[in-house]
């Protein structure tokens, strides 16, 4: 089939990529000129696992292209998807005005029907104000439909190929019959396409980022308990997991949820709620604990430290806000490094693929290691925020070398807390027992700790 897809960040590039590989012909639109020219040149604009396989592949054999001429992909396709950024504007609402735009020009250059796709996060009535555009527009019939993307950063490529679901929006007969010719080869596994009316699959995807984002910050929260009452949260999300209606997955507690997704989306569903006169409480609740549980980590070390921490000099392993990504939108760790240097403390950081975005929020307000064992050199502490797969079973004898004192915090939970102790080092991690090397200092530091998690 003939695909246009405007908009070529995370979620275009892979659905253009992916739609390619299986023999679709592809072109991808975007405004940014450079970004434009290296996909030209073949070069990947960003680091998704098992994107880049794809993308030359599919590059080399002519199914996918890019340009910067909307008419010409306009004229080419059969199906446009509209992957485009909707940030939250000043009040937490999304902003529709790239959609709106984008809706407004591919109108002007219509020749003949289209199937129009909404792939980005949009609220409950876009589908509907993009269809008023198009009729304002052009008497040219098309058919606007809601197509939720449901992939993560990291896996994406896995998760388009093959998705636990495809959800689409839409009562135009004509656009589920393309729409289930299109997705056919992704779904050969008996996953299913669920067709709905556009408002239910714009909400479906509010829906799923708000409970995913509800369920992390629920155990955030036992994870705090925990250490209150002296319990491993290890043990009660094993115990809870197996509970099917639970769930094993998203039970990992941490540093608090961020990302391009969770944070945007739960605000943006408050925010239509409060447009509709309802009080989404229980969501309005998980972003304040979020925001707590962002400054966990650094609280914690306030504390060790009684709130001393000036000339100081840490380590911080892992920037982007998960593991397998460069993206650090909303990285717990942003906000780590700013509480740091805030309070008169140096960082040395490093992350296998963050460091380069990093680079240009911080500069050289921080240094920059080479790799993990470097960051460590003269640092007073390790801070973790990240779990890449590199940082769990590193060599612990080379660290204490490095490191000052052999002091870990960890809002990953990592390590496991026998080996720890067995190393003599004082580790705090979230909802687990302090490991601290002698009884006095425990003591002393448990008193700490609780207060923060009582303040
Ligand atoms: C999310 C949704 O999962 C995806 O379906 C949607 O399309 C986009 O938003 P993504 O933002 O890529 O995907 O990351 P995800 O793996 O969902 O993680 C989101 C955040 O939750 C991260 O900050 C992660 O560290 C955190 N998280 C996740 C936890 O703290 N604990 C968990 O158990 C799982």
């Amino acid at each position: 089939m003939k695909i246009a897809v405007i908009g070529t960040g995370y979620v275009g590039l892979v659905t253009g990529t992916c739609l390619a590989e299986t023999g679709n012909d592809v072109i991808c639109v975007d405004i940014n000129a450079s970004k434009i020219e290296k996909m030209q040149q073949g070069e990947l604009p960003i680091y998704e696992p098992g994107l880049e396989l794809l993308f030359h592949r599919n590059i080399q054999q002519g199914r996918i292209r890019f340009t910067m001429d909307l008419q010409s992909a306009v004229e080419h396709a059969e199906i446009i998807f509209m992957a485009l950024p909707t940030p939250p504007g000043e009040d937490g609402a999304a902003d529709l005005s790239y959609i709106l735009g984008a809706a407004k020009d591919i109108a002007a250059l219509l020749t003949g029907y289209k199937v129009i796709v909404n792939k980005s996060t949009v609220p409950v009535g876009t589908a509907d104000k993009v269809k008023a555009v198009f009729e304002s527009h052009t008497s040219i019939a098309v058919d606007v439909i809601s197509n939720p993307e449901f992939l993560r950063e990291g896996v994406a490529v896995e998760d388009f190929m093959k998705p636990d679901r495809v959800v689409i929006g839409t009562s135009s007969e004509r656009a589920k019959k393309l729409m289930s010719e299109l997705y056919a080869p992704y779904v050969r596994q008996g996953n299913p396409v669920i067709f709905m009316d556009e408002r239910s699959a714009e909400l479906t995807k509010y829906a799923a980022n708000s409970f995913l984002a509800t369920k992390i910050t629920f155990m955030n929260e036992i994870a705090n308990l925990c250490e209150l009452v002296g319990a491993d949260v290890d043990a009660v999300r094993k115990g809870i997991g197996t509970d099917e209606r639970i769930g094993k997955r998203f039970l990992f507690p941490g540093i608090g949820y961020g990302g391009s997704c969770f944070p945007k989306d739960v605000q943006a569903l408050v925010k239509s709620a409060d447009e509709h006169e309802y009080n989404f409480e229980i969501l309005k609740s998980v972003i304040t604990v979020n925001e707590k549980q962002k400054v966990i980590l650094a609280d914690k070390l306030l504390q060790y430290y009684d709130n001393e921490i000036s000339g100081k000099h840490f380590a911080l392993w892992g920037l982007s806000f998960k593991p397998e990504t460069d993206d650090i939108r909303e990285a717990p760790a942003l906000y780590l490094i700013e509480t740091l240097l805030k309070n008169g403390a140096s960082v040395s950081v490093f992350d296998p693929e963050g460091q380069e975005n990093v680079k240009s929020i911080f500069n050289n307000r921080i240094s920059y290691a080479e790799n993990q064992y470097a960051a460590l050199e003269g640092a007073d502490a390790l801070l973790i925020a990240t779990e890449w797969s590199l940082f769990r079973n590193p060599d612990f004898e080379k660290m204490a070398e490095l490191l000052k004192e052999k002091v870990i915090f960890d809002g990953r939970n990592l390590f496991e807390l026998e080996k720890m102790t067995e190393l003599g080092y004082y580790y705090n991690s979230i909802g687990r027992k302090l490991i601290a090397p002698d009884e006095t200092l425990y003591q002393s530091l448990k008193s700490k700790t609780d207060a923060v998690q009582n303040a």
